[in-house]
């Protein structure tokens, strides 16, 4: 299979590339400074030119506290780049896959959210993603011979597209991600402080990777999938098992409630996912604290 990756350079964007190159697949990785994703002819142009088969989406604006402030900016990558993206997956004939987030939720619950439960998104980014999530599962509609309206050319998507909420991530490129960045601070004697009162399914991005190469290598049904690691977590949890891990037990770590931190973006409390859909697509995902057992023995 012919895939490209946007967004090449991210957290899950590295992580993503290892994946299907390692499985055997043509990867063509674009940076931002390969393609722009908000250049909506060149989106089209550039991904008519490497005539993929698959396009994986893993761009976003995940600046979630200065996105309440720019919304237009937060909107321009998470939304209006992806119907661009789904466009030109469609127009190459090629299967879209797009990430999205826990905050399309509002948090008002006490059980993991499953792909049936409304979105209530209390953000401008949760919003942006949630709208993203809309374009990317835009209907393929057949170009239509002749004295087709203009119009028509906006509703094209791709043939299938997959859409995969995933929070909390871990793993891939290590500049970005907090854990590494936790276990950086514990080894250099620094204190890690982590919210103690934020319910999440933690995501390990090679496990997210590979499930998204399981997903789409076996055609599986398009739609939204919940596509984290099992159990669930606070962050407090997460830097706890990971000083156990690391065997560094003298590391200070300290929980603190989220509303201790002056944060714009208003964020759901309880967010933790079940991937039950997954499961039973014979998608098992390991659970977080055996994805960071892995992560600290790679
Ligand atoms: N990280 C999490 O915990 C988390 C949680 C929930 C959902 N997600 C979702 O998971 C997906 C992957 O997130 P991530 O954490 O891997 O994000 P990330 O590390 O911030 O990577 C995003 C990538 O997108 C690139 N990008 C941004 N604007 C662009 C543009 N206009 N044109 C081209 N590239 C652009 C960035 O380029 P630069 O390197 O130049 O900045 C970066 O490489 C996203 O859909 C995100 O919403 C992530």
């Amino acid at each position: 299979m012919t895939v490209v990756v946007v967004g090449a350079a991210g957290l899950l964007g590295a992580g993503t590339v290892v994946e299907w190159t390692t499985a055997g697949h043509v990867v063509r990785g674009l940076t931002r400074a390969d393609l722009d994703v908000t250049d909506h002819p060149r989106v089209l142009a550039v991904i008519a030119g490497l005539a993929p088969d698959l396009v994986i989406n893993c761009t976003a604006y995940n600046k979630v506290d200065d996105a309440e402030g720019e919304p237009t900016t937060a909107l321009g990558i998470n939304t209006w780049a992806v119907r661009s993206l789904a466009e030109a997956a469609g127009r190459a004939g090629a299967v879209f896959v797009h990430y999205s987030t826990d905050f399309v939720f509002d948090g008002d619950t006490d059980r993991p959210y499953t792909e049936e439960d409304s979105p209530n998104p209390q953000s401008a980014y949760g919003m942006s993603k949630l709208m993203g999530e809309w374009f990317a599962q835009t209907t393929s509609r057949a170009p239509r011979s002749s004295g087709a309206p203009q119009t028509a050319r906006r509703l094209y998507g791709a043939p299938t597209s997959y859409v995969l909420r995933v929070e909390s991530l871990f793993g891939g490129n290590a500049a970005r991600s907090s854990l590494d960045t936790m276990l950086r601070k514990m080894r250099a004697g620094e204190s890690v402080t982590a919210f103690a009162d934020r319910t999440v399914s933690p995501s390990y991005v090679p496990d997210v990777a590979r499930a998204t190469r399981m997903l789409v290598e076996q055609q599986a049904p398009g739609g939204t999938y919940h596509c984290v690691n099992s159990d669930m977590a606070t962050w407090l949890d997460v830097a706890l098992c990971v000083r156990e891990l690391a065997g560094l037990p003298d590391a200070e770590v300290r929980g603190v409630p989220s509303a201790s931190v002056n944060l714009r973006a208003k964020r759901p409390q309880f967010a933790a996912m079940s991937n039950a859909k997954l499961t039973s697509m014979g998608i098992r995902m390991p659970t977080w604290q055996d994805a960071v057992r892995r992560h600290l023995s790679s």
